[in-house]
């Protein structure tokens, strides 16, 4: 089953009412900004789905939309194969926005137990669902008894997830989770995300943090713009080629040493060893038939791939283009 599925979704945002004096003649404009631009999305049941791009790129626009917060000016989205706003759907469905404002002077413990009850959750079972996510989501003891407006950055992210999570949902949606985590706070974030997948549920999630969704996304969507830049499996979107070899040897002579440096693209001699980066295969050959017969020794040899923070880097420079436009 598809779990979500948008079709050529757009949204024009109209903002700032400028007028311009052109003589003795007056001029009305709307500033439109384009933040969605024909988007294609699909998302499969059980993945983990991470929608990437740069600050501007139109991820928490495409997440409003799927929460039925703002509506798209064209296109149409789906979740769980249902049109938007489908009130069965929206209830297995869990969700941290960016950047949470949440009720300053209600307790931990309140604020949870608040959203169990707007979900409908009995009180037994809301007690015991409270003392398991305050325990899932890394939140200190003090924290089901101190008001929200006590709460740190990090703090108001776990609490925030742990309201996504409440209802035990089907599908949970997090937009920036790790945003105002520390890195030990971001891995828990990737550990408990690693582990709604293996309960079998979907999450969506956007970030710019890549090397967190390297870790942990089956697919990702690349976004830029508004547009999509790429969409996929990881392993497919990287090119699975070697960009390049690190080696690092020991004992070369100096003849061995110069002729490698002509052709290595970095080469670092230290103390002990001889560090380079070659791009060729046949450099890496031409290095290792030399360590042999010198009777020299091989310290490491790593091939390099493509990560996905150098893919991104490429894709979105290449798919830069003006998108502001001012409109009568
Ligand atoms: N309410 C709004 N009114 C006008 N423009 C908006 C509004 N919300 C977003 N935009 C613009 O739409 C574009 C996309 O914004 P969006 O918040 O979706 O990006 P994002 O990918 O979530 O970025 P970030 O990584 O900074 O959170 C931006 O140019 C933004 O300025
Ligand atoms: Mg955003």
């Amino acid at each position: 089953m598809k779990i979500i599925e948008t079709k050529k979704l757009s949204k024009v945002y109209t903002h700032d009412f400028i007028d311009v004096e052109h003589g003795r003649i007056k001029f009305n404009f709307f500033r439109r900004t384009v933040a969605l631009d024909g988007l294609d999305l699909e998302v499969g049941e059980g993945e983990i789905f991470g929608l990437l791009g740069p600050n501007g790129a139109g991820k928490s626009t495409t997440i409003k939309i799927l929460m039925g917060i703002i509506f798209p000016t064209s296109g149409t989205a789906r979740i769980m194969e249902r049109p938007l706003g489908d009130k069965e759907v929206k209830a297995k469905i869990g969700f941290l926005p960016e950047n949470p404002a949440f009720y300053d002077y209600l307790k931990g413990e309140e604020f949870l137990d608040y959203y169990g009850q707007l979900y409908g959750m009995p009180r037994s079972v809301r007690r015991k669902r409270i003392d398991e996510l305050f325990e899932l989501v890394g939140l200190p003891d003090h924290a089901p008894n101190l008001p929200l407006k006590g709460y740190s950055k990090g703090m108001i992210q776990r609490i925030g997830l742990a309201q996504a999570l409440l209802n035990d949902p089907k599908l949970v949606v997090l937009d920036e989770p790790q945003s105002g985590l520390d890195p030990l706070g971001r891995k828990e974030i990737r550990d408990i995300i690693l582990r709604l997948k293996d309960q079998g549920k979907t999450v969506f999630f956007s970030s710019h943090i890549l090397s967190d969704a390297e870790l942990i996304c089956d697919r990702v969507a690349i976004v830029n713009r508004g547009r999509l830049v790429a969409m996929g499996e990881l392993s497919h979107l990287l090119s699975p080629k070697i960009k390049e070899y690190e080696l690092v040897a020991s004992g070369l002579s100096r003849e061995s040493l110069d002729v490698l440096e002509k052709h290595a693209r970095k080469f670092i001699e230290r103390e002990r060893d001889v560090l380079m980066i070659l791009e060729k295969e046949e450099l890496v050959k031409e290095a290792l038939r030399r360590i042999v017969a010198e009777n020299a020794s091989l310290v490491s040899l790593t091939p390099r791939r493509e990560t996905l923070e150098e893919y991104f880097i490429r894709e979105v420079a290449r798919t830069n283009a003006p998108r502001e436009e001012v409109r009568a």
